[in-house]
């Protein structure tokens, strides 16, 4: 079938397995790439040139391996091989594992922070039972503190994140082996039967290949028809396993505020379960965070709110429409609905925003992210909270450390944000200080 030589990505392309596909289900680590793509990789390019003396256990090496070959071009084996080793890497590893949580792409996830992040926590803080992430995106950083603490209180606005947080954590009854009938029965359709639906209508050509999107039209109507026959866990997994397979084959650069326009080269949906567990010592909420701020008593709150101009419910509408499944009109080249719940973090009223936020939390730790991915090219990406403004509030608030990260730590290999810092402000609450600094503000309340 595959005659000449060519490259890992080349075939993955024709599987229907993205590259990223590849390297995440490999579990490729992110540094090593980096290297590669700074020519650091000398040595394991000479182990790369013995590939055509693998044997049986190639499928493993190539596991190892396919990074190379993605990004060296120049370094091209035997497509035989090559596809070998992925049907291999596909069979044992790609059906059976399931997908995790972090294998998103999301504006701003503290996915390869979390590690930086938990650990000052943990230096900084004490007694802490209830954990709060108020605005939490991807949920990176719930993920990690689910083991550790009594209670996870896990919010965002999005209507998407809400239900990626009920699949993955929610507790609640599912049966493994009826998910993989469904999503079976859904890898086994051919599109050319089905007909056009909402979303192939709207998306299919723009943000995604048009078969793709029949099929993702489809599969979304088809888990409405059979909600009665799924239990509350089973239809958010079924959801969350729909938008993580489909975030890989995306026309777009990580977000759905535009799509690319190139021709869509030909791809194949193939769904994969997501990694679902349920905690009971979770709560999930979808509540604009300065209301859910009043009701709230906590230990600590992680606060990592959007910074500049760019709204989540714009970037990710895509998600939005696919999982409210309300075929709203949609308008503009983006094909957005009317905008619904538009965030004053991106406006500017951001620094009023927070200060009502702090001053409304009754918690004894504040952690806050904050960063200035500002590039002066880009208006909509500069700050809407200025740095001395953040500090001033946490100030008011109590005792406040400042901790930094260099861009180095989660940037590697990346030049184009150069002075990019990300720092964490960690607040123990003084509540007389706080009374007292923001007396004006509650009294205005
Ligand atoms: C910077 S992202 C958080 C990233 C997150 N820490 C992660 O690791 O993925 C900010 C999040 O805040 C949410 N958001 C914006 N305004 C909000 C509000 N007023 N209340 C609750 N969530 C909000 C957005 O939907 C977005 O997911």
């Amino acid at each position: 079938m595959y005659s000449r030589d060519c490259t890992l990505k080349e075939i993955g392309e024709k599987c229907g397995h993205p590259s990223q596909e590849i390297q995440q289900t490999a579990d490729i680590e992110l540094t090593q790439l980096d290297k590669i793509a700074n020519n650091e990789q000398s040595s394991s390019v000479r182990q790369f040139r013995s590939l055509d003396e693998f044997g049986d256990a190639m499928h493993l090496k190539l596991v190892e391996y396919s990074e190379f070959a993605i990004n060296i071009p120049s370094l091209r084996v035997s497509e035989s091989k090559i596809l070998y080793g992925l049907e291999a890497l596909f069979q044992n590893t790609i059906h059976q594992k399931p997908i995790s949580l972090e294998s998103r792409r999301y504006i701003g996830n503290k996915a390869k922070l979390t590690k930086w992040i938990m650990d000052l926590i943990d230096k900084e803080t004490e007694k802490v039972n209830t954990f709060v992430d108020i605005f939490a995106g991807t949920a990176s950083v719930s993920n990690q503190a689910i083991p550790k603490y009594k209670q996870v209180i896990i919010n965002d606005i999005l209507f998407s994140n809400n239900v990626i947080y009920k699949g993955f954590f929610e507790a609640g009854e599912w049966d493994v082996e009826k998910l993989n009938d469904i999503i079976t029965y859904y890898n086994a359709l051919d599109p050319d039967m089905l007909q056009e639906n909402y979303f192939s209508k709207n998306f299919g050509g723009k943000f995604y290949e048009h078969n793709v999107a029949k099929l993702i039209g489809h599969i979304r109507q088809d888990i409405e028809n059979i909600k009665s026959k799924l239990t509350v866990k089973e239809y958010n997994i079924l959801l969350s396993t729909l938008i993580y397979n489909i975030d890989k084959l995306a026309n777009t650069v990580g977000h759905f505020d535009a799509y690319i326009k190139k021709q869509i080269r030909v791809q194949q949906l193939h769904l994969r379960l997501i990694n679902a567990r349920d905690f009971n010592n979770v709560k999930i909420y979808r509540e604009n965070a300065n209301e859910l701020a009043k009701r709230l008593k906590s230990d600590l709150v992680y606060i990592d709110p959007p910074y500049n101009s760019r709204q989540y419910n714009r970037f990710y509408h895509l998600y939005e429409t696919l999982v409210k499944w309300d075929k709203p009109l949609l308008f503009g080249v983006a094909l957005k609905p009317a905008p619904e719940n538009n965030s004053l973090y991106c406006t500017t009223k951001a620094r009023d925003a927070f200060e009502h936020l702090v001053v409304n939390l009754n918690t004894r730790f504040l952690v806050v992210s904050y960063n200035n991915t500002y590039n002066s090219k880009s208006h909509s990406s500069e700050n809407k909270i200025r740095l001395e403004e953040i500090e001033s509030i946490l100030n008011k608030c109590g005792k406040t450390k400042i901790f930094e990260c260099s861009h180095k730590f989660f940037n590697t290999g990346k030049t184009e944000f150069e002075d990019h810092k990300e720092l964490l402000f960690i607040t123990e609450v003084d509540d007389k200080r706080k009374n007292k600094s923001f007396s004006s503000v509650l009294h205005w309340r």
